[in-house]
């Protein structure tokens, strides 16, 4: 029998399917609840709501479980390439050798940008965020490839986008980074792989060779693995919301790019290097800034911490944290704001007010130490969780044109002033 939900308004029943995922989550299909009953839900932030049905990631936030089309995010990172999860997300399956071949080198062909880009990256002061340069840029392909503005754009058409969005990115990126520190940009070497390729645009300087650490490059496709997706979180929401108005692949993205931006966000790893600057500075107390994190009173909150979905361990903040430690060990590093780091995590999962809310470190607690530590300045920080998020939005993007869904329109609970007349303040 199929299971359905029940709700009573007024003493009257309306019942409601009830659909299971193939991990066994149920949602209530509330599809008709507004026609049937008259009322609209209420659920700010969406905690409760489940805007779609997705095949691409599956994350439970109590186990700690996060899989990429059903291959555990462990595993992954472990032995998978970031070029390779990327195809995973996209298409649904692992590539084959000759597809991976073919798949990689349409993206090589294609890392070039338009010269007039630079035009556009004049403008913007060296004291531009790159993320601001970056969502600019991205969205600026628009102008330069006007047949990805068509709704209806043919597969082909669609698969060029998609290559074009993942050879350009990097592209993008690195000279949003020149273009902060007031170096001339660099254009892509394609003789290297995707990650290499991008560190020697970032980092290379028109007078001395530039020589790529295989630590360095390794450490960084394992993050952009890390990064590539995770469900409907609020950035990938934003591209499926601006994607459901059938607007092009880059100014969904480009908009996803913004709302990662924020610091509750993807903008989260700058700000945990700063605070554990914060607290170095202030002598390394971290009992005295677990207390600030717990008041109330104080604005502070332990930035790297805390989850809407992961209410035990993210799985990649563990995976992260070790990475941080061999990273730093073959480089020879020591930063100690990992110690810091650490101590924190210690503190937290031991306070009452951690355990009674059920947070732990998230993605971002560790990320910023292991990208200092590759030479990538915080600012810099957010662009490289976009490098990496940038497959699983082309994927959401995709799967939501593919399942032709609906565009999205949330209703509201309306609390304004009620019918008055309009009396004019002064005679005209
Ligand atoms: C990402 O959704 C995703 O999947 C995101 C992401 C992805 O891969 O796309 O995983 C990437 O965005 C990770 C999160 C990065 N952000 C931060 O690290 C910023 C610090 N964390 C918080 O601001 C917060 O934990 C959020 C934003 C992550 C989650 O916020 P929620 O789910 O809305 O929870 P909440 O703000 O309602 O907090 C619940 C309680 C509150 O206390 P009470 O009102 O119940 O007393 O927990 C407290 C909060 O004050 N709390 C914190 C805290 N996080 C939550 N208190 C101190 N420090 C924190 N970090």
């Amino acid at each position: 029998m199929a299971k359905s939900a029940e709700i009573i308004i007024d003493g009257k029943s309306y019942k409601f399917p009830i659909v299971e995922g193939s991990e066994g989550e149920l949602g209530i299909d509330i599809g008709n609840l507004l026609e049937e009953t008259g009322a609209v839900t209420l659920d700010f932030g969406y905690k409760n709501t489940g805007a779609t049905k997705s095949a691409i990631t599956f994350l439970d936030g109590d186990k700690g479980i996060l899989r990429y089309r059903g291959y555990s995010i462990e595993e992954l990172a472990a032995k998978s390439s970031f070029l390779e999860v990327s195809y995973l997300l996209i298409f649904g399956e692992l590539p084959t050798q000759e597809q991976l071949k073919k798949f990689t080198n349409d993206i090589k062909n294609h890392t070039m940008v338009h010269e007039d880009i630079k035009k556009i990256l004049d403008g913007f002061p060296s004291t531009s965020h790159p993320m601001g340069v970056l969502a600019s840029l991205f969205c600026a392909q628009t102008a330069f490839y006007p047949e990805s503005l068509d709704p209806n754009r043919s597969v082909e058409g669609v698969y060029l986008s998609i290559i074009r969005s993942l050879a350009k990115m990097p592209t993008f990126a690195a000279w949003a980074y020149k273009n902060a520190v007031g170096h001339p940009v660099n254009y892509p070497d394609n003789t290297l792989d995707y990650c290499s390729r991008f560190l020697k645009m970032m980092f290379a300087l028109p007078a001395e060779h530039y020589e790529i650490d295989p630590v360095v490059a390794d450490a960084l496709d394992k993050l952009l693995i890390l990064h590539a997706d995770h469900e409907q979180n609020c950035s990938t929401s934003t591209v499926r919301i601006v994607g459901s108005s059938k607007a092009s692949i880059y100014s969904s993205i480009s908009a996803g790019i913004n709302a990662l931006w924020g610091p509750l966000h993807g903008g989260a790893n700058q700000e945990v290097i700063l605070m554990l600057e914060q607290i170095k500075k202030d002598g390394g107390d971290t009992d005295k800034w677990i207390a600030k994190a717990k008041d109330k009173n104080d604005p502070f909150r332990l930035m790297g911490f805390g989850h809407r979905v992961y209410k035990n361990f993210d799985p990649r903040a563990k995976i992260i944290k070790k990475a941080a430690d061999d990273v730093l060990a073959k480089l020879g590093v020591n930063d100690p704001t990992l110690e810091i780091a650490m101590k924190l995590e210690e503190v937290a999962l031991k306070d009452p007010y951690f355990v009674e809310r059920r947070l732990y470190p998230n993605v971002d607690f560790y990320s910023g130490i292991i990208y200092r530590a590759l030479g990538i300045p915080v600012d810099m920080f957010t662009v490289m969780f976009a490098m990496g998020r940038l497959p699983g939005w082309i994927a959401q993007w995709k799967e939501l044109r593919e399942n032709k869904e609906p565009i999205g329109r949330p209703r509201q609970i309306y609390t304004g002033k009620n019918l008055r007349e309009y009396v004019p303040i002064t005679k005209r």
